[in-house]
């Protein structure tokens, strides 16, 4: 997988990069890129089913707690987050993202409501235990290697001081089935975006020192697109 991603070019700098993360953190560093990108999930379905999950994996945390959303993208999430009472930093590693994220959360007035940061899930430079929960919605089915979703996981670890929330994309669902299929037929086989087995992800988790205390399936034996919870 890293030879395959090595022939990769960074679409930030057109360089050839090393692996899954340097391939793909340089995709909004484009300004009309991210705002191309900026609302187009807003209010879908797709947008309430990923709320549902993440009710669940926040349930019982109590209002005020300190929750970072790393990457924010363009703060999607940032109002439900706000209605749950929660003390929100929205943070992305694209400085026009985290612009796409500050004008989208001015637009509802909430812009003084929440805290926005520049910042790389596997390098933050955000402090020991600095939130009581992080979230890092849609960013781990962008990382091919163990190695790289195992730092991630550390990184997320290091700066929680209680639980980590992530989605990936597994295997056990039928349109992982067929990304598998589909792209096994292809000529140009995608090395982005793929599922993989259960099992996998969770010993990613425990070698980075957690533990899965809650699954949540975007939509049971459908979605590829999975929540689990983790703790330490
Ligand atoms: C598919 S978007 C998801 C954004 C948001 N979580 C959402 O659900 O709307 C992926 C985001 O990850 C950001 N990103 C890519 N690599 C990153 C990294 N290494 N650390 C932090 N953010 C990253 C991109 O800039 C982009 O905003």
């Amino acid at each position: 997988m890293l030879s395959a991603m090595s022939e990769s070019k960074s679409e930030a700098t057109g360089s050839p990069v090393e692996n899954s993360h340097t391939a793909y953190r340089g995709r909004y560093f484009d300004a009309r890129r991210a705002a191309r990108y900026a609302g187009k999930q807003n209010h879908t379905a797709t947008h309430r089913r990923e709320m549902r999950c993440l009710s669940k994996a926040l349930a019982g945390l109590p209002a005020g707690s300190r929750v970072l959303d790393l990457p924010c993208g363009a703060a999607r999430l940032l109002p439900e987050l706000l209605e749950m009472g929660f003390d929100v930093t929205a943070a992305d590693v694209a400085p026009p993202m985290v612009e796409e994220a500050r004008k989208y959360a001015a637009s509802l007035g909430l812009a003084d409501k929440a805290r926005f940061a520049v910042g790389d899930a596997l390098n933050s430079g955000f402090k020991d235990n600095e939130f009581d929960a992080v979230i890092c919605n849609r960013l781990f089915h962008h990382f091919s290697e163990r190695e790289i979703r195992v730092a991630g996981l550390k990184e997320l670890k290091r700066i929680s001081s209680g639980r980590v929330i992530i989605s990936f994309f597994c295997n056990l669902a039928l349109d992982g089935l067929t990304f598998h299929l589909q792209n096994a037929l292809r000529s140009n086989k995608s090395v982005d975006r793929i599922p993989i087995p259960y099992g996998e992800m969770k010993a990613n988790v425990a070698e980075a020192g957690m533990r899965v205390v809650g699954v949540y399936p975007m939509r049971p034996l459908i979605s590829r697109q999975w929540y689990l919870h983790l703790e330490r």
